[in-house]
């Protein structure tokens, strides 16, 4: 199953790692007891390992008393946890008196956030819907390509995930939520994702395995004509970096068919790829969704901007959703973008990602176990593997691995049980990264040592 999905499961062989390794979880237990005991179990959140009692700028803080630096943070901290400018934004907003708006009810926040978002957005994307929530945002991003198309089927790509909603499920096909439970939303057709490093072909060579990616994507638009839209995000969840020459190739033949392009910039919107959005290093979607960070990590918000001709639907509703127009939300999410902007996050992320990549290659090229080093600007990952020809995934060193950064105070979580997942807030500093480069490094020794 682990090879299908992009979650690193909280159960299973990865937590029993945990409670075998010595970590001190024993302030903790009594607290980790009561959320096991309280909420539903599910995989990746309940039962859990640790528990959290504090988060500020790129750290986290445990129930041990650890500051953690945090390079996971489920990609809600770009401007950082507890942003001072963001806390500003809330509590004016929560003194104004202005925290909710009816429907029917406009407000100023709420205007401001959607003129802001179209004008930083790329071209043609002039229309904003918003909501509480990534999957409600995909969802209505699906909606709005249904309606506006009047086709209803969808593509995307396997094993990835696009939210928890039943719609951004069928979509995702990530196995821990689509197994067992029976039919999924009808017309929605999956590809695998391309993968330049692990592909069927064993190319190494990035047009050929481009091509052979695409001529996948054309038989499939060739064999059905009532595709409304491909949604995928730009930069996929493990960091693998589409060229230039395959997204425009696929957007040549969704424009060919009619199919809209909708990327999902969950996570890649604000700057962490080193642009604005991460579309800008390709082509632009017709639809770009956006969440995470977008509220700051302190509220939850997400939203879509469409192109203009896409304004169609006035006499439907897509997305209705109770907190759509929220003054708080909107003076959250407006507070972080001009954050970015005022304090050039995205060179930043661009600069210091950078660095990070140039550090993680020189890893690369001492220690055998990795494999490749991916991703662009501060959304970065390490593929570790047993033998270098035969790409085996090196699962049971990764988890070691992040124990030992765990106990050190680098906090990451795996994809696909061993890519190390290296995606910290977009205010972290040079010093940092280096700090970072060095726990890995003695975290690689140390594997090493313990391998001869
Ligand atoms: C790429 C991507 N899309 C959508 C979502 C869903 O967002 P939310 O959890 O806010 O519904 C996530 C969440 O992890 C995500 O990573």
């Amino acid at each position: 199953m682990a090879s299908q999905s992009k979650a690193s499961v909280n159960q299973g062989e990865n937590i029993r790692i945990f409670q075998d390794s010595d970590f001190d979880t024993a302030s903790d237990k009594e607290l980790l007891e009561r959320d096991a005991d309280a909420f539903l179990h599910q995989a990746l959140s309940t039962p859990v390992f640790k528990s959290v009692t504090k988060v500020e700028g790129a750290y986290l803080y445990d129930g041990e008393g650890n500051k953690l630096l945090d390079l996971h943070g489920n990609g809600v901290h770009t401007v950082g946890y507890n942003n001072p400018y963001v806390l500003k934004a809330l509590e004016d907003q929560l003194a104004s008196g202005l925290t909710f708006a009816p429907r029917r009810f406009t407000n100023r926040p709420a205007v401001e956030l959607a003129e802001k978002l179209v004008e930083i957005a790329p071209n043609e994307l002039s229309r904003v819907l918003l909501c509480p929530g990534g999957s409600e945002a995909i969802e209505m991003a699906i909606m709005l390509a249904r309606q506006h198309t009047r086709r209803w089927k969808t593509l995307s790509f396997k094993g990835t995930f696009h939210g928890a909603g039943f719609q951004a499920v069928s979509v995702g096909a990530d196995p821990h939520f689509t197994e067992g439970l029976g039919p999924l939303m009808p017309g929605a057709l999956h590809l695998e994702l391309p993968d330049y490093y692990r592909n069927p072909w064993g190319y190494t060579d990035q047009v050929k395995t481009d091509n052979a990616y695409i001529e996948q994507f054309e038989k499939v638009v060739e064999a059905h004509d009532d595709i409304a839209a491909f949604i995928t995000e730009p930069i996929f969840y493990n960091s693998t970096v589409p060229t230039a020459y395959y997204w425009q190739s696929i957007k040549e033949i969704c424009e060919d068919n009619g199919i809209l392009l909708i990327f999902d910039e969950i996570y890649t919107a604000f700057g962490r790829t080193g642009k604005m959005f991460a579309s800008e290093h390709f082509v632009s979607p017709d639809i770009l969704v956006v969440g995470k960070g977008f509220g700051g990590g302190i509220v939850p918000f997400a939203g879509i901007i469409a192109r203009e001709d896409l304004n169609t639907v006035a006499h439907k509703s897509i997305g209705h959703y109770t907190h759509e127009k929220s003054p708080l939300c909107s003076a959250v999410a407006k507070s972080v973008i001009d954050y970015v902007l005022d304090y050039n996050l995205v060179e930043d992320a661009g600069e210091l990602g950078g660095l990070f990549r140039a550090g993680l290659l020189k890893l690369q090229k001492r220690f055998k176990l990795i494999g490749e080093v991916k991703g662009l600007g501060l959304n970065l990952a390490v593929d570790l593997v047993k033998d270098r020809k035969t790409k085996t995934r090196a699962r049971k060193k990764a988890h070691k691995l992040m124990v030992f950064c765990l106990k050190r105070g680098v906090s990451f979580k795996l994809i696909q049980g061993n890519i190390l997942n290296l995606k910290p807030a977009l205010v972290i500093t040079e010093k940092e990264i280096n700090h970072i480069l060095e726990v890995l490094e003695e975290g690689f020794e140390y594997l090493e040592q313990r391998e001869n």
